[in-house]
């Protein structure tokens, strides 16, 4: 049996190492060997791609995946898409999700997994429609979280729901890695006994379970699974790809991977990891195994964030009522999945309860949102009596949220005139204003500063 490889080095594991501050320099040489070495994909775009190379790198991410791109020929480019939120927490409207899609596709991008905070699939319905129709993989991945309705009947369900849209393989997205390998064989088993379409694994080393958890998972028939080379792998990163490469290949799975090609990728990565170590871009910390997350129960980032805001406030004598209120606040929120920014929603309200002394006393307008229905459908039932406290008389909406939201990209074509060069320029301005703005102006600047460096010259 062949067992897929999706290398995260370009994009998940830089991004959960060093917060994305890979410049397109240090991978561009091994581009050429990341084609040959035999991965299904590579994930290289998506996430925080866009935001860190507009904010933090000077480069345009459509011109970084261009340049991907003509690199890399034969292995299939990935990205990861959070459906009508495109790459933010805001949901845009239909148009600007279809321009994002198609724009990606034409520009390098041939597999989108996309996924929804809530697996309100309603939410992700308009880019898997619109990568079908430009001939891109659709890849919907269910959000994977812990509750007492995330059961595998509702996982097999969420499934059905992803086939019956038409998707063209399944991803099981453990974004906190609290997977275990158990859950892991029960999961996939379920999901490959109720679906026809292959499905992929997505965990990360957090916890340490990632590799016996992947291992499991294939021993129930995943088709595919996501990993980091191993200079750039661990902890808050994917296992390492040499190390389940490795392994399977004992077991007697084909995994199409070249031994040879890893070692080349690694050793030109080693040297890139230390100068990040160097430059204190990498901390050690985030290599090592932290199984907070399965003894609490909620995903490590989150635990970080409730102790920060507890210190802010001088008051980390509560942090064990914080966690008693936690997963209460969640059920009455109808068990969101802990994932961005459902977790720290939840993980905010549940320290106000705690510090106030008087539950939903003061509720945020993110949550006030929620509540209304503008992030989607809650997978259980949010509490009435919280819905009334909160929202009084005013309506909850029935349907998609976007359905409410008017068509947006003409009008900020046409706001862009002369700053952006093109549709992709406006796609940017449209998910990042601010930093796309700064972006575009700079490079206006730096073209005419140029010009009349020439001009000087001559
Ligand atoms: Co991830």
């Amino acid at each position: 049996m062949k067992v897929n490889f999706t290398e995260t080095v370009l994009r998940d594991s830089n991004q959960s190492l060093i917060a994305t501050r890979m410049p397109f320099e240090d991978f561009e040489p091994i581009l050429g060997a990341l084609d040959k070495a035999g991965y299904y994909s590579l994930e290289c775009w998506g996430g925080a791609t866009f935001d860190s190379c507009l904010r933090y790198l000077n480069e345009d991410p459509w011109e970084r995946l261009r340049k991907i791109k003509a690199k890399v020929k034969n292995t299939r480019l990935q990205m990861l898409m959070r459906g009508q939120n495109i790459l933010g927490y805001k949901h845009y409207a239909d148009d600007v999700v279809r321009k994002f899609v198609r724009h990606s596709i034409e520009n390098g991008i041939d597999i989108l997994r996309i996924f929804d905070a809530l697996n309100d699939f309603r939410n992700i319905e308009v880019a898997v429609d619109e990568t079908l129709k430009c001939k891109g993989h659709a890849q919907g991945a269910i959000c994977y979280t812990l509750s007492p309705i995330h059961n595998l009947e509702n996982y097999a369900k969420l499934g059905k729901q992803l086939e019956n849209m038409g998707v063209n393989s399944i991803c099981i997205k453990d974004m906190a890695g609290i997977m275990s390998p158990k859950e892991a064989y029960d999961l996939v088993k379920t999901l490959k006994e109720s679906v026809k379409l292959p499905v992929y694994l997505h965990t990360h080393s957090t916890t340490g379970l990632a590799p016996m958890t992947y291992l499991k998972a294939v021993e129930a028939g995943c088709d595919g699974i996501d990993t980091a080379i191993s200079a750039f792998s661990g902890g808050t990163s994917q296992p390492s790809t040499e190390t389940l490469n490795y392994s399977l290949i004992q077991f007697g799975y084909t995994t199409g991977l070249d031994e040879k090609a890893l070692k080349t990728i690694n050793d030109y990565f080693k040297p890139i990891k230390d100068k990040y170590i160097d430059m204190g871009l990498l901390d050690s910390f985030v290599l090592g195994t932290d199984t907070d997350a399965l003894v609490y129960q909620v995903p490590g980032g989150m635990l970080s964030n409730l102790i920060a805001q507890l210190k802010q406030q001088n008051a980390m004598d509560k942090l064990d009522e914080v966690l008693k209120e936690t997963p209460r606040v969640r059920k009455d929120l109808g068990y969101p999945p802990l994932v961005t920014p459902m977790s720290q929603m939840v993980g905010v309200q549940a320290a106000t309860n705690v510090l106030l002394g008087e539950r939903y006393k003061n509720v945020s307008k993110e949550v006030k949102a929620y509540l209304r229905g503008e992030y989607g459908k809650a997978p259980g039932e949010v509490d009435p009596e919280l819905v009334k406290k909160v929202l009084g008389d005013e309506k909850q909406i029935a349907g998609r949220f976007a359905d409410t939201l008017e068509p947006v990209f003409d009008c900020f074509k046409e706001q862009l005139k002369g700053l952006a060069k093109n549709d992709e320029d406006v796609l940017s301005y449209i998910a990042f204003p601010q930093i796309a703005e700064k972006f575009l102006q700079d490079r206006e600047e730096c073209a005419a500063t140029k010009v009349t460096y020439t001009i000087t010259k001559v």
